[in-house]
């Protein structure tokens, strides 16, 4: 129950009222008896750093960033972890001894969702779509997990190509050879995961209401290829339907949300939320 010592999580973002992490963070605070509440508010870009100031004057623990913020709100903190550094992004602001720290933690909730299903990265060639902010945090994410290749393809091919000049330019050599943008079309899309092993499928296509929508079909998979979706609604997207036709191996997007939901808790409340509750609650808040 909410009373005058509750503690509050805040998620910041525009739109977030279709977002599953309150239901997922309140299922733990109550199932551990803490005296903590998540909550989502709406927040226009415009009014980004008032909200945070405001937010952190009030004595919220902490900031779930979504949607458009992540990069923005990398002005507003006071140190940030290496990874949200290295992206230029960030998903989560704890607020600890009157310091905003960043955090980002999207590549940590894709990579153990690979690690639950017993696939790693390493050696292998990754095709992702997508260079918007997921598909940026995907690119950085799968190099550091030791990706021999990693193409990315996207709409505006300007995006892919100025993305792989910024992984060049932070990564340095050891990267060099092992990472390329292309213009998202079919024959590319097709000649690129000829030789691929996992497909990162980072756009909004197929995302609820346009459900039917895929960039990918079945002809273009392979069996056993791994094929992420990072979509959580619905769980299984069109695209995930083509992987199963195709026999490859088909990951939606809701190990990511529920990763990323129990790395804020952690860090703001020192909680060790019990994975199988939030996964059970997000499934059930999906349908
Ligand atoms: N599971 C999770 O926890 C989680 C976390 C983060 C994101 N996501 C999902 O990842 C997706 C992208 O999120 P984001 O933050 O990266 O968004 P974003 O920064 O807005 O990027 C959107 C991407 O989708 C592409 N795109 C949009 N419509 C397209 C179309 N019709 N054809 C081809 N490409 C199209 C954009 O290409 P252009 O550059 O050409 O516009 C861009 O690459 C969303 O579906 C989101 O729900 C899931």
């Amino acid at each position: 129950m909410i009373d005058a010592k509750t503690r509050y999580i805040v998620l910041i973002g525009d739109p977030v009222e279709h977002s599953l992490a309150p239901i997922v963070a309140n299922a733990v605070f109550e199932r551990e008896g803490a005296n903590y509440a998540y909550i989502a508010v709406k927040v226009r870009p415009e009014d980004l750093e008032s909200a945070i100031a405001g937010l952190k004057a009030c004595g919220v623990v902490g900031l779930a960033v979504t949607i458009p913020h992540k990069i923005e709100a990398m002005k507003y903190i006071d140190e940030a972890d290496d990874f949200a550094e290295l992206v230029g992004a960030l998903n989560l602001i704890h607020f600890k001894d009157g310091r905003a720290i960043g955090y980002n933690t999207d590549g940590y909730g894709a990579l153990k969702t690979f690690e639950e299903e017993g696939i790693t990265l390493n050696g292998k060639k990754v095709v992702i779509l997508g260079a918007g902010g997921a598909g940026t945090c995907m690119a950085y994410q799968a190099l550091l997990a030791g990706a021999g290749e990693v193409v990315i393809l996207n709409r505006t091919a300007e995006k892919a190509y100025r993305l792989v000049e910024n992984v060049k330019k932070k990564m340095g050599c050891c990267v060099e050879g092992r990472i390329g943008g292309l213009p998202l079309t079919k024959e590319n899309v097709t000649e690129s995961l000829q030789p691929a092993e996992v497909l990162i499928h980072t756009t909004s296509v197929g995302m609820y209401p346009n459900e039917a929508e895929t960039l990918v079909r079945a002809q273009q998979l392979r069996p056993g290829m791994v094929v992420y979706d990072l979509i959580y609604n619905p769980l299984k997207t069109q695209l995930l339907k083509e992987a199963e036709k195709a026999e490859a191996i088909p990951i939606n997007g809701l190990g990511m949300l529920v990763y990323t939901c129990q790395r804020a808790v952690q860090v703001c409340t020192s909680i060790e939320p019990p994975l199988d509750l939030m996964k059970r609650v997000a499934i059930e808040g999906r349908s």
